[in-house]
């Protein structure tokens, strides 16, 4: 609790002192920021960056105050995206804030933090008032999850957040069930009938959820989700034969719209009862592939395997094996056991393991230089230096056992300034390998695995990427296992793995595990290709970088990057 307030006080001081800074006039800094031009040339080439730099190099020393004062992340970029999307949501601009925050999302998918929990939250407070229920239902409920994950050690702080959401939803409810029924039988209130039933479905009333459901279908008979999802709800009072009804009568009503449907209302179970909704996910796969929308039935497919795997573990492998087999001869799959969040059907090769990489820029340049990487992450490492932002220590995940820390040194596309100057050697090499640079859908990392450690079968987020590990510090007992193919990592050498594919880690000797973690594009993606991956931003960004790398300035700013800074002051 004390860190945390300790923490937040921190931000908040570091957010105030920032705010002062950039009102404060330019003429009190600009001289010596000519200056530092002059004599670093970083400000040369970048055009667009250098009105910038000088609120970095502010940013950067105000989080070298606040490290200083104790704090544990410096100032908080994602505390400060929040208090401007608020400022403007305040100032009648919600369109705006609610764009922030989803861009911050894209750019934070894997932060597990408070602070991204926090953000979550005034995500869906702003949805809600914007008569946005059901999207904001999914910012609570991944605000909650986060929450969890950020503290795992400290049941209190989850159960407080807990409640502050829960009171948010209930109030929510109310908010939107009083104005659904201020005038029931006016067609406009059909979204807010339908929200309405989603939030207090949400806080355990089924009742109300119920009557806003059937005033939905008194307004439309043929609205197939709301008569689905008032299935489910007879499903569970137990009137098992009025449940299968309204589900089948919604499925052939609409066939298409269903497997929409059904992803959504998977999505949001998939928190608590994550058999059911693997279920429902390939309901929504059959039910989609039915209807020819193959977009949906790959998503969904994916969805269910990898939902079956969580559930299960290993021992929902075989199942997974052939649902995804067949998913493959019917062409919504391009391997059995590539299930990602985002597939790119057709990508290929589509393997688990890239043997044919040994010419490959990525694995030349690493290997190259494995000696003065190797040197420098073990003298951090014995130093006690290298720990990461993202240390699990868990005996209760499903997903996770034991204890390992990642330390990036770029994260979604964004060098991490903390890093270069933690290694600048590995973090330069990395640096400058253009597959690495330009890879907003990953990142480069050290992670250290301890002994007695255990990551369960899982994918990862995309086939756009592939994942190179280079072996830094290798005990006998450990190995990872893609698609079914068990490999070890061998010092100083490369192994190209496809992530996308199911994979599972495991650690049993009693020494620490040190592995370079280089993300690459996929080599089947060309730049029509790449650039179909990324939103309008990330564009941007990635074609900055070409441009930085070309005209040699990309070392340089990359170092006075902080992350997320450049992407929020482009917009
Ligand atoms: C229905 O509700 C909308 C929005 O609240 C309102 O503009 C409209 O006048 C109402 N229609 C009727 C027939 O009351
Ligand atoms: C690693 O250790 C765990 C538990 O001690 C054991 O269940 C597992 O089989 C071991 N894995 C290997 C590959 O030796
Ligand atoms: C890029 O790849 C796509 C898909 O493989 C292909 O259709 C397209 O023609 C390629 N574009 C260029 C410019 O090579």
């Amino acid at each position: 609790m004390t860190s945390s307030i300790l923490h937040l006080v921190v931000s908040l001081i570091g957010i105030l002192l920032l705010l002062l800074l950039l009102l404060l006039p330019r003429a009190v800094n600009s001289s010596s920021d000519d200056e530092a031009c002059v004599v670093d040339e970083t400000c040369r080439g970048i055009g667009w960056i250098s009105p910038t730099l000088d609120r970095i190099r502010e940013r950067r020393r105000l989080r070298e105050e606040a490290e200083a004062m104790g704090g544990d992340d410096g100032v908080d970029d994602v505390a400060l995206i929040v208090k401007e999307a608020m400022e403007a949501h305040s100032a009648g601009r919600a369109e705006e804030a609610i764009l922030a925050f989803s861009r911050l999302r894209e750019m934070r998918h894997d932060d597990v933090s408070v602070e991204m929990a926090q953000a979550e939250m005034y995500h869906g407070i702003v949805l809600a008032q914007q008569y946005r229920g059901v999207e904001a239902l999914e910012c609570w409920s991944r605000a909650i999850s986060i929450q969890e994950k950020a503290s795992s050690h400290r049941p209190e702080d989850v159960e407080a957040f807990r409640g502050q959401v829960g009171m948010l939803i209930y109030r929510a409810a109310e908010h939107f069930s009083a104005a659904a029924n201020n005038e029931p039988g006016n067609s406009s209130n059909l979204k807010l009938h339908f929200d309405a039933a989603k939030l207090c479905n949400a806080i355990g009333d089924t009742v109300r959820a119920t009557n806003h459901l059937e005033a939905v279908l008194s307004l439309d008979p043929d609205d197939s989700i709301a008569m689905y999802v008032l299935g489910t709800l007879r499903e569970r009072e137990g009137k098992t034969e009025e449940a299968n009804r309204l589900k089948q009568t919604a499925i052939e009503l609409q066939p298409g719209n269903i497997g929409g449907a059904m992803i959504s209302a998977a999505r949001s179970c998939e928190e608590n009862d994550l058999e059911a909704c693997a279920r429902r996910y390939l309901v929504a796969y059959e039910y989609a592939y039915e209807g020819r929308n193959m977009q949906v039935a790959s998503r969904a497919v994916s969805s269910a395997v990898f939902t079956l795997l969580q559930y299960k573990g290993e021992a929902g492998l075989d199942e997974s094996r052939k649902i995804g087999e067949k998913a493959v001869s019917r062409g919504v799959l391009n391997a059995p056991m590539q299930v990602p969040g985002n597939l790119i059907l057709g990508l290929s090769p589509a393997r688990a393991y890239h043997d044919d990489s040994r010419e490959w820029e990525v694995v030349r340049v690493l290997e190259e230089h494995a000696d003065e990487i190797r040197d420098e992450v073990l003298a951090v490492y014995k130093a006690g230096k290298l720990h990461g932002r993202y240390e699990y220590d868990s005996v209760s995940d499903l997903a996770v056992r034991g204890h390992w820390a990642e330390v990036n040194i770029i994260r979604q596309g964004m060098p991490q300034s903390r890093t270069l100057e933690l290694l600048p050697i590995t973090s330069r090499v990395v640096l400058s390998i253009s597959d690495a640079a330009t890879m907003v859908h990953g990142g480069s990392k050290i992670s250290v695995i301890d002994g007695g450690s255990l990551v369960r079968p899982h994918t990862g987020s995309t086939n756009s990427r592939l994942r190179v590990h280079m072996g830094i510090t290798v005990p006998n007992d450990c190995g990872i296992i893609v698609d079914g193919e068990e490999r070890r990592w061998v010092e100083g050498k490369c192994m190209v793995i496809d992530d996308s594919f199911v994979h599972s880690v495991w650690q049993n000797s009693t020494q620490v595990r040190i592995v370079l973690i280089v993300d690459i594009w996929h080599p089947g993606l060309n730049e029509t290709g790449r650039e179909a991956t990324m939103s309008e931003r990330q564009i941007k960004w990635y074609r900055a970088i070409n441009r930085m790398m070309t005209d040699g300035t990309w070392l340089e700013a990359a170092s006075e990057i902080q992350e997320g800074l450049i992407l929020s002051s482009q917009s």
